[in-house]
């Protein structure tokens, strides 16, 4: 009787010194007038190099020069980054999905809204060009 009382407050210390790990946070889905998007623009070498002036200035700290998600001020965040060169990842997103979270953000994370009105205050054209060059530098 002693031994098992002994195992279950040795079960119970074991269990309540497991850190509690931190569920993923998965982006909200983007409602469905964005899901429907369509970039307006071509994509063309101009297009493309804006994207990724824009990409260097505003997101690869974040998210990485090769887009793995490990750029200079990703460490220590609750939420990583998301790598956008998984293999898959880019496949698996609809491009009024990446507009949706780039224009709005990802709430409670250090995803930022970087539309129009916001503090960095991207217009929309500039959001699909850096989804383009996204797309053309990262996709697997
Ligand atoms: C301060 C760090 C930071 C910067 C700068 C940043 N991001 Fe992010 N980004 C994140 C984090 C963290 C997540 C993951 C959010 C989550 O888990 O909900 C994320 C997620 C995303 C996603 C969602 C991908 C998915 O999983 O569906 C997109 C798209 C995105 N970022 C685009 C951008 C673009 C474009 C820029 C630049 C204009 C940018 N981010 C700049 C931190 C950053």
């Amino acid at each position: 009787m002693k031994t098992r009382v002994l195992a279950i407050a040795v079960g119970i210390g074991v269990m309540a010194s497991v850190p509690v790990l931190a569920a993923p946070h998965s982006v909200p889905t983007a409602p469905k007038d964005y899901l429907a998007m369509k970039s307006p623009l071509k994509e063309t070498a101009d297009v493309v190099e804006k994207g990724q002036q824009i990409y260097e200035r505003k997101c690869k700290k974040c998210h990485g020069t090769k887009g793995d998600g490990k750029g200079n001020s990703a460490g220590g965040m609750e939420f990583p980054p998301s790598a956008f060169n998984a293999p898959g990842f880019l496949k698996g997103k609809q491009d009024g999905q990446l507009y949706f979270t780039t224009e709005k953000g990802s709430p409670d994370t250090d995803m930022d809204a970087f539309g129009p009105g916001s503090e960095a205050g991207l217009a929309k054209d500039d959001i699909w060009s850096v989804i383009a060059y996204i797309r053309k530098a990262f996709s697997k």
